[in-house]
């Protein structure tokens, strides 16, 4: 089993970029993630800084803007983020994984002089618009259409709901379809500027959990894209969307684990100090088998994490191993994050304490980026063969 063959040693630079996310992690963004999750403040000054240590563009060559790491550096800092915040975490995973890794895969020299350089030092915010109002998991039942003129331009009209930094970015990888009778085959990515006529945003929704990641719905009034926008080749588009999503579910497994680690972390301390009927609350039988489960359940998301960004490494397909981690590892911060919770007792569903906003946030590991029921879909559609 090839997937099963995992080297376990870190690298220097894979600990050197583990050791700058945690330190940015720990100093800067820890201590404003209650004010991000209470307010819902985009934090641009961290993006910023986290831009100005090479985290915007982990994966990215130095020759475009970035620190030109391997995606396990790319699995430990994003590790080391989403304990801090998740919210910020979503924002640098789409900038890496979704927005900087389609334009390296698929771009041309100046598409990726012009916009990986930017993305990468966090000068500007990527973003990544597939799903619509009536189409998320069904992808390919996209209606943004963009309809090729005489010029060779072409005019882009819909709309794209959910965008992550969708109130933000200025730079937006779209889907839109050119071939409707074509289907998946049908569909075309394009670079889009935010800041040109024909792009709207709407209002930033109100969320649940990662509060501070702006996401609005997009739209597009006779947007025109010039035939030096298209990302790839013309019909290509939905081809390019899931390779892209095979390397960003490598992104929320990490984002996953993250969370967990951070609320698994608070309850080891937790069962230690607070007492009930004379002893520590982790002494009870109860407690340990919680903690044990919390643990294992941990260390097979990170190790199935590891191994899909290893394989992702050694440059063959990793769709199914990416998926089995990001299924693995946002179920498991689902769950432990409730257990931690649970074991808080009241204080774990006080705002005093940052275990009721991990419970909130892991929620969203189970959506984005494919739905736990898409992952299982993909794993089995690989398993057996059948659809
Ligand atoms: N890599 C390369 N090609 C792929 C591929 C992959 N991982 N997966 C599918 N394809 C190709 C297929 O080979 C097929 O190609 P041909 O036409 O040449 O045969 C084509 O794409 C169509 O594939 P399917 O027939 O499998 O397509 P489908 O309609 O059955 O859909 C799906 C498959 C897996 C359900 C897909 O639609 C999917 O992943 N849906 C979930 C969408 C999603 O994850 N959205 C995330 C939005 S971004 C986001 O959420 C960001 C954020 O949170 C921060
Ligand atoms: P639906 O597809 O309508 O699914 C509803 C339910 O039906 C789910 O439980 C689903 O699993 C289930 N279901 C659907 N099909 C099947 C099936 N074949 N078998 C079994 N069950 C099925 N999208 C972007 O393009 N860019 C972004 O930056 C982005 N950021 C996001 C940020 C947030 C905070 C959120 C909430 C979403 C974001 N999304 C983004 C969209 C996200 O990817 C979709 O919400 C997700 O893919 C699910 O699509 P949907 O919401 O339309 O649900």
């Amino acid at each position: 089993n090839r997937g099963a063959d995992v080297d376990f040693g870190f690298t220097e630079e894979q600990l050197m970029i583990q050791d700058v996310a945690r330190r940015i992690a720990q100093e800067k963004i820890a201590p404003s993630a209650e004010h991000h999750d209470r307010t819902g403040e985009f934090p641009l000054d961290n993006i910023r800084t986290l831009g100005e240590n090479g985290l915007m563009g982990i994966e990215v060559p130095a020759e475009y803007g970035g620190s030109g790491m391997d995606p396990i550096s790319y699995v430990l800092a994003m590790v080391e983020i989403a304990a801090a915040d998740a919210a910020h975490s979503t924002i640098v995973s789409v900038n890496n994984s979704l927005f900087c890794n389609g334009i390296l895969t698929h771009g041309t020299e100046e598409q990726k002089q012009t916009y990986v350089r930017a993305i990468a030092e966090g000068k500007e915010i990527g973003a990544f618009a597939l799903t619509e109002p009536q189409s998320g998991s069904d992808a390919t039942a996209m209606r943004c259409k963009a309809v090729r003129q005489a010029d060779g331009s072409y005019k882009i009209n819909g709309k794209k709901s959910w965008i992550t930094s969708g109130p933000v970015a200025k730079y937006f990888v779209l889907f839109a379809m050119t071939d409707p009778d074509k289907g998946a085959r049908g569909i075309t990515a394009f670079i889009v500027d935010g800041d040109r006529e024909g792009f709207g945003r709407g209002k930033t929704e109100p969320k649940l959990g990662i509060r501070a990641s702006a996401t609005c719905e997009i739209e597009f009034n006779d947007y025109v894209a010039r035939p030096e926008d298209v990302l790839g080749e013309e019909g290509h588009g939905f081809k390019i969307a899931m390779g892209v999503l095979d390397a960003g579910r490598i992104g929320i497994a990490s984002q996953a684990i993250g969370i967990a680690r951070a609320a698994y972390e608070a309850t080891l301390e937790y069962v230690k100090e607070r007492k009930a009927f004379g002893q520590p609350i982790g002494a009870f039988q109860m407690t340990q088998a919680k903690i044990a489960d919390m643990k294992c359940k941990l260390d097979a998301s990170l190790l199935l994490t590891l191994r899909a960004a290893w394989t992702k490494g050694q440059g063959s397909r990793f769709t199914t191993e990416a998926a089995v981690a990001k299924l693995t590892a946002s179920e498991a911060a689902m769950w432990i994050t409730h257990q931690a919770l649970q074991i808080h007792g009241g204080m774990g569903y006080s705002k005093e304490m940052p275990i009721e906003r991990y419970f909130r946030d892991a929620k969203i590991t189970e959506i984005y980026e494919g739905t736990s029921e898409i992952q299982r879909l993909v794993i089995a559609r690989h398993e057996t063969g059948l659809r």
